[in-house]
C-alpha cells in the first residue's frame, strides 16, 4: 500500500512538474535552439514511422511516373510552387537563405528520392509534416495529379543533370 501512495504522489508531482514547465514558459519554442539529441532522434523516428504508415492512405501511383514529360512537369511545378526555396536543387536553383533558419533543415531530395517509395512521397508532399515547417501543399491547392508530377521529378533527381534541370525548368 505504502508503495503505491509514493508512485501515486510521484505520478502528481512530475504532472504538476511537466504543467508548471510547459504552461509557465519554460519550453523553449525558438527555432534557433538545438533539441537535446535523443529529442531530435525520437522526432526523426516517429516522422519517419508515421510517414510510412500513413502512405497507404495514398492513391495508386499513375504508370507514367518516369514518363519524360511527366517529369519536367514536375520540374516546373517544383520550382514554382516553392519547393526549391527550402530544398533546393542543383548549384544555380532558385533556393532561398531563409531556409537555413529551418530546424529540422529540410531534407536533402536527391537522399528522399532513394530512401522512399512514390507513395510515401505523394503523403509527405499532400499532407505536409508537423512540427517540421514542411507545408502541406494538398491544403495549399495542389491538384494530386499535380503532385504526383513532383514525385516523378524527385524521384529522378540522382539522376539528373545540372543542364536538365535548368533546361526544364525555365520559363516556357
Ligand atoms: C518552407 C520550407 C519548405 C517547403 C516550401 C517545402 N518543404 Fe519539404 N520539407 C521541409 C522540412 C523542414 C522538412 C523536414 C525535414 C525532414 O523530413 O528531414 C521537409 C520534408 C520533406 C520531405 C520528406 C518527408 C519525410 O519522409 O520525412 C519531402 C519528400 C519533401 N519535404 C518534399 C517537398 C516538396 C516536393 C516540396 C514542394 C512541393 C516541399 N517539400 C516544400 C521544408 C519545406
Amino acid at each position: 500500500m505504502r508503495l503505491l501512495a509514493i508512485v501515486g504522489a510521484l505520478a502528481i508531482l512530475i504532472g504538476v512538474g511537466a504543467a508548471v514547465f510547459f504552461f509557465g514558459g519554460f519550453f523553449d519554442v525558438a527555432e534557433n535552439v538545438a533539441n537535446p539529441a535523443p529529442i531530435d532522434w525520437a522526432l526523426a523516428t516517429v516522422r519517419a514511422a508515421s510517414v510510412a504508415r500513413h502512405a497507404a492512405e495514398a492513391p495508386p501511383a499513375p504508370a507514367n511516373l518516369s514518363d519524360p514529360a511527366t517529369v519536367k512537369a514536375g520540374a516546373r511545378a517544383y520550382a514554382t510552387i516553392g519547393c526549391v526555396h527550402c530544398h533546393g536543387g542543383p548549384p544555380d536553383a532558385d533556393w532561398s537563405k531563409f531556409s537555413e533558419g529551418l530546424m529540422p533543415i529540410p531534407a536533402d531530395l536527391k537522399v528522399m528520392a532513394k530512401t522512399r517509395t512514390p507513395a510515401e512521397l505523394f503523403w509527405a508532399i499532400r499532407s505536409g509534416v508537423k512540427f517540421t515547417g514542411m507545408p502541406s501543399f494538398g491544403l495549399a491547392g495542389a491538384s494530386d495529379d499535380q503532385i504526383w508530377s513532383i514525385v516523378a521529378f524527385v524521384k529522378n533527381l540522382p539522376a539528373m543533370s545540372d543542364a536538365d534541370y535548368k533546361a526544364w525548368t525555365a520559363t516556357p
